[in-house]
Parts: C-alpha cells; sequence; structure tokens
C-alpha cells in the first residue's frame, strides 16, 4: 500500500485535532477544516461550514483520508444545532469523500451512541463508583456488535453517522472506520467517578487514530476508544485484534486525584 500522507482533519480547531497535530504532525501532511479561524493555525485551514457543501467541497481534493472531527461536541446538544453541524455535515464528509476519490475515512462517533447500555447492571454501579462484588476482571464488555441504544440527540447523530459509514462504504468502496470515543478531555486524566471506566488518553486516542488510518485491509469496522481502565466496561479486544491497539495508560492511576 502506498503510505497516508494527505490527511484532512474536519474539525482541527477542537481538543483533539490540536492533540493529533501535535503528536503526529511529522507522520502525515495534515490540512485542517473549522468553522472558526485558529489563532496559530499548526497547518493550513479551509475555513468553512460542513453543512455547507459547496463552501467544503474543495478541501477534499487530493486527500488519502479524512480525520472526520467536526461536530457539535456536547453531549447535551439541542436538535437545532445537531442537525446541520452533525448529520448534514458528516453527511456531507461522506459524500465529499466519496466524490474526491478519498481512501478512507475515520469517523469520530461516541459512546453515545450506545449509551443506554450503560444505565444498565452493572455499568450503572460502576459509572457511580459502586463496585460491590464486583470482579473488574469479568465485567460482560459491551463491544462493537451491540444494539444501537443511543442516549441523547447528540447519540442519535453519531448512530447515524456510523450508519452512513456503512452505506458509503458497501456501496461505493470508501474505507471507514469508526471510533466510539470514550471521555477526552484537555486535563488528560479521569475528572469524575465515572471516568475511571470511560476515560481515553491522549496518547491512547492517537495510537489508535494512527492505526485507523495505517491497518490493511479495512472496509468498515467500529472501535472503542477507550483506556485500558480497570473498570472499563467497552471492549478493546477487537481493537486490539483488528488494529493492534496497545493501550497505554489505565485511569486507575488517577483515582486518588478525583
Ligand atoms: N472529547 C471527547 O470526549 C469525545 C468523546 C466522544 C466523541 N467525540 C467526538 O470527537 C470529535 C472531536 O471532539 P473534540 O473533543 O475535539 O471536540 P471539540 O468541540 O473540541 O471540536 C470540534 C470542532 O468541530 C468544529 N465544528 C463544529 N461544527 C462544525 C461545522 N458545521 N463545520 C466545521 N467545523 C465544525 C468546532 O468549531 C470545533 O473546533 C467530535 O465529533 C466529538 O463529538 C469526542
Amino acid at each position: 500500500m502506498t503510505p497516508v500522507r494527505k490527511v484532512l482533519v474536519t474539525g482541527s480547531g477542537g481538543l483533539i485535532g490540536g492533540a493529533l497535530f501535535r503528536d503526529l504532525g511529522d507522520q502525515f501532511e495534515f490540512t485542517g477544516l473549522d468553522v472558526g479561524t485558529p489563532d496559530n493555525p499548526q497547518v493550513p485551514i479551509t475555513v468553512g461550514d460542513l453543512s455547507d457543501m459547496e463552501s467544503v467541497r474543495k478541501a477534499f481534493d487530493g486527500v488519502d483520508c479524512v480525520i472526520h472531527l467536526g461536530a457539535d461536541s456536547n453531549q447535551n446538544a439541542l436538535w437545532e444545532s445537531v442537525l446541520p453541524n452533525n448529520l448534514i455535515a458528516t453527511r456531507n464528509v461522506f459524500e465529499a469523500s466519496k466524490d474526491a476519490g478519498v481512501k478512507r475515512v475515520v469517523y469520530a462517533s461516541s459512546n453515545h451512541a450506545v449509551g443506554m447500555h450503560e444505565l444498565d447492571d452493572p455499568y450503572s454501579r460502576i459509572r457511580r463508583g459502586d463496585y460491590d462484588a464486583l470482579d473488574p476482571d469479568n465485567i460482560p464488555q459491551i463491544d462493537h456488535t451491540v444494539q444501537i441504544r443511543p442516549d441523547g440527540q447528540y447519540g442519535i447523530s453519531k448512530a447515524f453517522g456510523e450508519a452512513t459509514g456503512a452505506y458509503y462504504a458497501e456501496n461505493f468502496g470508501l474505507e471507514v472506520a469508526c471510533l466510539r470515543i470514550g471521555t477526552v478531555n484537555s486535563d488528560n486524566r479521569p475528572v469524575a467517578v465515572r471516568q475511571l471506566a470511560t476515560w481515553c488518553s491522549h496518547r491512547d486516542l492517537l495510537q489508535l487514530i494512527h492505526r485507523c488510518l495505517e491497518v490493511e485491509p479495512l472496509q468498515f469496522d467500529i472501535f472503542y476508544g477507550v483506556s485500558n481502565n480497570k473498570w472499563r466496561f467497552w471492549d478493546i479486544d477487537h481493537a486490539r485484534d483488528v488494529l493492534g491497539y496497545r493501550p497505554e495508560d489505565n485511569g486507575e492511576d488517577y483515582r486518588n486525584s478525583l
């Protein structure tokens, strides 16, 4: 395979976009796309709104892979914002990628596409720190095959994005990796009890994204973006098997600093 070189990052002005450019900037020829104009752009940026196809289409020309991060990332986002920024925007990203002959899209999905599972036992107890009679090594893991069970408008939009990716993969041969990302924050550590289970460190997420850009073969797949947390309840075996994911971090190491 020709090594991936030209990578467009949508939502490039956000938290994960910034981390990507800092840590993988020397390995890929990145360009960015965001609605806002950054003060000190680390890479060449197109300023445009993903919900307006004509203002962003050109950014996809000559690109090998797209990392689609651009969205209203608030899990409580209202429909009025989710519709343009998550649904229309994500459909436009897949359509523009197909039209431009992009090989692969790495899509930032979310655990919230399946968030209702977390309210079932034993996850509901783990997320509030009630570990009574639970063995962390024997928690049934929520994996990439579970039923879609979104927990809000944002979760619905992420499920829509996964479905859209599946459509473009099966019908147009676009390669699509969906990452159901857990909790990635600017502190880069868990800051609440639930996050002891759901945290994903910056370096573990970047490793996952990097593997999604380079793994062969790939048609359509779904992986959880979570560190190797002691109380994690999302599966990482599938990412280990398919991507060779080797997480380096464990939220438990930060329990005393909560
Ligand atoms: N951080 C997390 O814990 C987490 C968890 C699960 C999923 N995700 C997903 O990962 C992606 C990146 O997350 P983040 O934490 O960097 O978010 P962020 O909010 O920091 O960045 C999102 C970026 O997208 C841009 N954007 C929003 N709407 C746009 C539009 N219509 N056109 C162009 N750009 C637009 C914003 O300006 C922003 O710079 C998001 O899709 C988010 O839903 C994040």
